[in-house]
């Protein structure tokens, strides 16, 4: 008997010439996730899931999926997947390092200098015909050329985006749980602890995972340390940053801008009032959406997927389990 595995959102067509020649398959082809009581009911029978950021995988619904023997989720980040419960339950959980490295690290890039020189409000002043003439104060944004950026963590994508900053001549200062010598002398960057890195930082660039000890990890303290010309960049994960003291650091001008990717929840409701700032720019978590990087997650999705229901070490496993469902 096929395999069967639940798909929670439509995938690229390579990732399912991989899985449809092996595998019974359904897949939730609607624009939203699943909600809560489908998930339930869809994993009840499968002997693998292929997920998605979006989709909370915890134990009760683990606890609902007796087959279950992989979870692959489609994203480097896993913190939608309550990780212990899986592993206690012998369910191998995979995930999408690496090939969304450089595309990710080009947007924070693009996100720093779009907040440093206000693109986002400077279309919008064109568009609503406010651009009369040139102007020697007009839209002054700050310098990126030269400047310092601060790096909160430096995992793959932290280390790709100190790449691109000696290109702009930046001086690089990371802070990481685990010193990195041999990138501080490849890419001529400095080790600083967690206080350095935010007080001297002209652009605060967060690439650390949501964990219990990183969550709300840019809190008021650390925004009332930054420079007042600060720019603080997340690609990471909303909840790193507490959205309530940053939207008083933003109105307040202890920093000066803000651009995020990902806030917290998703999609950010339309009255939060981070969204009347003209000083916050606010993507919709697209930071990995390349056609050709997505494809490349979903790929590695279904290879992690296909090897999991074979009963086989996933090529990129998040856990280390006995290779059987515990019963
Ligand atoms: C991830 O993979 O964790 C990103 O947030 C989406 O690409």
């Amino acid at each position: 008997m096929r395999p069967k595995v639940f798909i929670t959102r439509q995938l690229p067509q390579p990732a399912l010439d991989l899985i449809l020649p092996e595998c019974e398959t359904e897949m939730w082809t609607d624009e939203l996730p699943p909600p809560r009581a489908v998930l339930m009911d869809k994993v009840r029978d499968v002997d693998g899931l292929l997920c998605l950021l979006t989709d909370k995988i915890d134990a009760p619904l683990m606890d609902n999926a007796p087959r279950l023997k992989v979870i692959s989720n489609c994203a480097v980040g896993y913190d939608n997947i309550d990780v212990a419960a899986a592993t206690e339950r012998g369910i191998a959980v995979g995930n999408t390092p690496g090939v969304l490295t450089e595309t990710t690290a080009d947007f924070a890039f693009a996100l720093l200098l779009a907040a440093a020189r206000r693109v986002v409000e400077a279309e919008r002043y064109t568009r609503a015909g406010k651009w009369k003439t040139w102007g020697l104060t007009v839209l002054l944004g700050q310098d990126v050329f030269g400047a310092t950026l601060g790096l909160v963590g430096l995992g793959r994508i932290g280390t790709a985006v100190a790449k691109r900053a000696r290109g702009f001549e930046m001086r690089v200062l990371y802070y990481d749980p685990q010193r990195r010598p041999e990138v501080e002398t490849q890419l001529g960057i400095t080790y600083a602890d967690l206080d350095t890195v935010v007080r001297q930082a002209d652009f605060l660039s967060i690439h650390t995972p949501l964990t219990e000890t990183t969550r709300h990890l840019v809190n008021a303290d650390l925004l009332r340390k930054m420079k007042k010309t600060a720019i603080l960049v997340n690609t990471a994960r909303g909840a790193v940053v507490d959205q309530v003291a940053l939207y008083t650091a933003l109105r307040e001008g202890w920093i000066a801008g803000a651009a995020l990717d990902v806030t917290d929840p998703e999609p950010i409701p339309l009255d939060d009032p981070l969204l009347t700032l003209d000083n916050c720019i606010i993507t919709p978590h697209i930071a990995s959406a390349s056609v050709a990087t997505r494809t490349k997650m979903a790929v590695m999705a279904a290879h992690n997927l296909l090897a999991g229901v074979r009963g086989e070490p996933l090529p990129n496993p998040v856990n280390v389990v006995r290779g059987e469902r515990v019963p």
